[in-house]
C-alpha cells in the first residue's frame, strides 16, 4: 500500500515487457465509482460525526439506512477501514474536510500500538488507517505507530510452527496454535516495516508465514481452508478446517479472496516468482467458479446456492487484487485479470450499490454466516476494498 502499488505495477510491467490491457477506456468505471464514493462518504460523515471520532461505522442491516457504529476497542478488527476509506476519498477529492476527518479517525486508533498483541488483525486496523495516512502525508508520528504495531504483531510469531498466531483466544477451542487465511493481509505491515526502519527479520517472518499458509491452508486444487492448526510446542500441523465457511471442505469466498490479495502483495515485496504463480493459480480457481455477475455466493460450496447470500466484500477484495496482479502477470493473462476486475467493478456498480437509500458504497456482503451474523449486510470492509480498487484502476490509467 505505502510502497506505492502503482509504481510497483508499472515497474513490473516494464520488466515483463507488457502493458495493461486497455488504457483510456476505463474512466467511466473509475471516476463514476469514485464520484459516487465521495458522495456516500459525505453522507456517512454527516450521519456519524456527532458520535465522536472513537466510533466508526461497521455495518448497515438490509433495508436500513443507518450505520451501526462501534467503539474503537480491541474487540474488533474493522476499525481501520473507515479511516482507510477517508484516506482514499481524500486522495481522490483533495477535500480538506475529509483530510481532517481521516486524521481524527486514524488517531483514535493509536492505542492499538500501545497495548500487547491480542490478535493478528493489527495489520488490518493500523495499516489501512495509519498506513494510508503515512502514504499520503508522510507524518513521522504515523510511521512510529506503524512500526510499533509491527513489533506487537511480530510478538505473535511462533517459530516452531513458522506462522503468526491469529487468534490467541481460540487456542483452546481450535486445539492449538491457529493461523487463518485472513492473516495473510497483516503480512503487508511486516514487509513494509522491514523496509522502512523496522526489524529486517519481519520480512523473514512474513515469508515463513506465507509459505506455511501455502502448505496448510490450501488443498491441492488451489481452494482454501480458513484455518490451519498447529501444535504450539512442536509446530507440527494438526488439522485444517473452517471457522466462517460452510464446511471444512468448502471454499469460503472471502477466505479465497484474502489469499488472492495476500499472495499478490507477497510478490510485490519479494519478487519471488513462487508467490506470483501461486496467486495466479488460486485466482484462476476463484474466477472459474464465479457466477455470471462476478460476485460470489458467500461460500462456493454451499449446497443451497443460488438461494443463499452473496458476498460483495469478497468481490471488492478480489477486484482490487486483480488490478495489481494484472500488472505482474502481464501479457494475455494480465489482460484477462484486468478485464475480470473491470467486469466485477461494473457489476458492483450496477447491482450492489447502496445508492440513495443507504449511505454505504456497497450492499449484499456476508460477515459470518455460520454464526448468523451480518448476512446480506452493507459492511465497511467491502467499501474499503471497493474504493481501493477504484483508485487502483484510476491510477493505472495515468
Ligand atoms: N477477518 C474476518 C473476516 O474476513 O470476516
Amino acid at each position: 500500500m505505502i510502497r506505492n502499488v502503482f509504481i510497483a505495477t508499472a515497474i513490473c510491467m516494464a520488466a515483463l515487457g507488457c502493458s495493461p490491457a486497455s488504457k483510456g477506456d476505463d474512466a467511466p468505471i473509475a471516476e463514476n465509482g469514485l464520484d459516487y464514493c465521495a458522495r456516500q462518504t459525505e453522507r456517512t460523515l454527516a450521519q456519524i460525526e456527532s458520535a465522536g471520532y472513537g466510533m466508526s461505522p461497521r455495518n448497515i442491516a438490509p433495508g436500513d439506512s443507518t450505520w451501526k457504529l462501534c467503539p474503537a476497542s480491541k474487540e474488533l478488527w474493522t476499525e481501520g477501514f473507515w479511516p482507510g476509506v477517508l484516506w482514499y476519498d481524500y486522495e481522490y477529492t483533495s477535500d480538506e474536510k475529509i483530510l481532517k476527518a481521516a486524521e481524527k479517525y486514524t488517531e483514535a486508533l493509536k492505542f492499538i500500538s500501545e497495548i500487547p498483541a491480542y490478535d493478528h488483525d493489527l495489520g488490518f486496523i493500523i495499516f489501512c488507517s495509519y498506513g494510508n495516512g503515512y502514504r499520503l502525508t508522510g507524518k513521522p508520528e504515523y510511521k512510529d505507530v506503524i512500526l510499533a504495531t509491527a513489533d506487537r504483531l511480530a510478538s505473535l510469531y511462533n517459530s516452531a510452527a513458522g506462522t503468526i498466531l491469529s487468534w490467541p483466544r481460540e487456542m483452546k477451542s481450535l486445539g492449538g496454535h491457529n493461523t487463518i487465511m485472513d492473516n495473510m493481509i497483516n503480512l503487508e505491515m511486516l514487509f513494509w516495516a522491514a523496509e522502512n526502519g523496522g526489524k529486517k527479520e519481519y520480512a523473514d517472518i512474513a515469508i515463513s508465514h506465507a509459505d506455511m499458509t501455502m502448505k496448510y491452508n490450501f488443498r491441492p486444487d488451489g481452494t482454501s481452508y480458513h484455518v490451519a492448526v498447529y501444535d504450539p510446542a512442536s509446530g507440527k500441523h494438526i488439522k485444517s478446517c473452517t471457522h466462517q465457511g460452510y464446511s471444512d471442505d468448502s471454499m469460503w469466498a472471502r477466505g479465497q479472496a484474502w489469499g488472492i490479495y495476500g499472495y499478490t502483495m507477497c510478490y510485490r515485496f519479494t519478487h519471488d516468482r513462487k508467490y506470483l504463480d501461486f496467486a495466479c493459480r488460486i485466482t484462476d480457481v476463484y474466477l472459474s467458479r464465479l457466477p455470471e455477475d462476478m460476485v460470489p455466493y458467500w461460500d462456493f460450496d454451499d449446497p443451497e446456492i443460488p438461494d443463499v447470500s452473496k458476498d460483495a466484500s469478497a468481490a471488492a477484495i478480489v477486484a482490487s487484487a486483480l488490478i495489481e496482479l494484472s500488472g505482474y502477470a502481464g501479457g494475455e493473462k494480465g489482460a484477462a485479470y484486468l478485464d475480470a476486475a473491470k467486469k466485477t467493478l461494473e457489476s458492483l456498480q450496477e447491482n450492489y450499490r447502496g445508492g440513495d437509500s443507504c449511505p454505504a458504497f456497497l450492499v449484499h456482503s456476508t460477515g459470518h454466516r455460520p454464526a448468523g451474523s451480518e448476512i446480506d449486510y452493507a459492511i465497511i470492509y467491502a467499501d474499503y476494498y471497493y474504493i481501493e480498487a477504484l483508485m487502483r484502476l484510476k491510477n493505472l490509467e495515468k
